[in-house]
């Protein structure tokens, strides 16, 4: 986190554009209205956003964009309530608030060498995203890619542009999965932990990246178990309601820790020490 910035502080982004993911998210693409702060806004993948509509409140969101693109940062949606629906509500070109970058990343540089094995639920790619293009933009750097990425039906797909491109490219494997049976579709059909538990992954030098609803998280995390994968090479992301996001409000804790601050990001193994039941 820089030092020097007030966190607390939103700063003025404009929507440059939305895009309709599917029936209840859009993506946003905002640019921050200080010429020099974008320009010089970096982050790392899986750190996250606190957006703010005027008049209505603030909502944790993940940063899904590449790092590399100093354009727009990309936000996903999902309409749940109060504030994503208000977020739903705005049109490009209007303005919104945002705190930027929050919270820890994925270890993309302790990942180099290794295959990565990334296993994404609906809105779950959101987080996924940006390492996925991080790994993709120095595929050297990395071993062999492979997505399973999961929704309930072909209409739930998230970032279908992405999708469509990684399906072409040589440098992911990606395997795709609905929930159930659906006229036209000609890939895998079932839950994404009993799709893993088919694909059977080893887990010679290979890491797990996993991100989706609590219910999917949960069956992957066991058949990930179940393939031996230990417990620190599994990460996942926690969602706890945040307020400050910067480890002052105490409002994020899991345990000991803040998920704001010491997460989202989290490896399996850190996780079952904290507590319990995470999910
Ligand atoms: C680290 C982190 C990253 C996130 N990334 C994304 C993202 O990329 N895209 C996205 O669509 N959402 C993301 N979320 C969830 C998002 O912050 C909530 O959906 C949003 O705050 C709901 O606001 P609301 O006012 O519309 O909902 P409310 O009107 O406050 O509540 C509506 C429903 O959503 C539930 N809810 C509210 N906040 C959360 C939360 N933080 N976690 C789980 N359930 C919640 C409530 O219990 C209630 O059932 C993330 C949350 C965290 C903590
Ligand atoms: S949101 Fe305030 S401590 Fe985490």
């Amino acid at each position: 986190m820089d030092k020097l910035k007030n966190h607390l502080l939103p700063e003025v982004a404009t929507i440059k554009e939305i895009i309709k993911e599917t029936p209840n998210i859009i993506s946003l693409q905002l640019v921050l209205h200080d010429e020099n702060s974008m320009r010089n806004f970096s982050f790392k993948p899986g750190q996250v956003g606190q957006i703010s509509v005027f008049g209505f409140g603030e909502s944790t969101f993940v940063i899904n964009s590449s790092p590399s693109n100093k354009e727009y940062l990309q936000f996903s949606i999902m309409k749940a309530g109060f504030n994503t629906t208000a977020i739903h509500n705005l049109s490009e070109g209007e303005k919104v608030g945002l705190r930027a970058p929050l919270g820890n990343w994925f270890p993309y540089e302790d990942m180099q060498g290794k295959k990565i094995i990334f296993v994404g639920g609906g809105i779950g790619l959101a987080p996924l995203r940006p390492l996925i293009l991080h790994a993709l933009e120095n595929k050297n750097k990395f071993k062999e890619l492979t997505l399973l990425y999961a929704a309930k039906t072909p209409e739930d797909y998230c970032f279908k542009y992405d999708i469509a491109e990684w399906e072409k490219s040589r440098d992911i494997k990606l395997i795709q999965t609905i929930d159930n049976v659906c006229y036209g579709w000609d890939r895998e059909v079932g839950l994404c932990a009993d799709v893993l538990e088919r694909m059977a992954p080893s887990p010679a030098n290979t890491v797990a990246v996993v991100c989706g609803p609590p219910i999917m998280i949960k069956f992957t995390l066991q058949v990930l178990k179940k393939l031996n994968f230990t417990d620190d090479m599994i990460y996942t992301t926690l969602e706890r309601r945040m307020k400050c996001g910067i480890g002052k409000c105490g409002r994020c804790n899991i345990g000991e820790k803040f998920v704001c601050v010491d997460g989202p990001v989290f490896t399996l193994k850190e996780l079952n020490n904290l507590c319990e039941n995470f999910i």
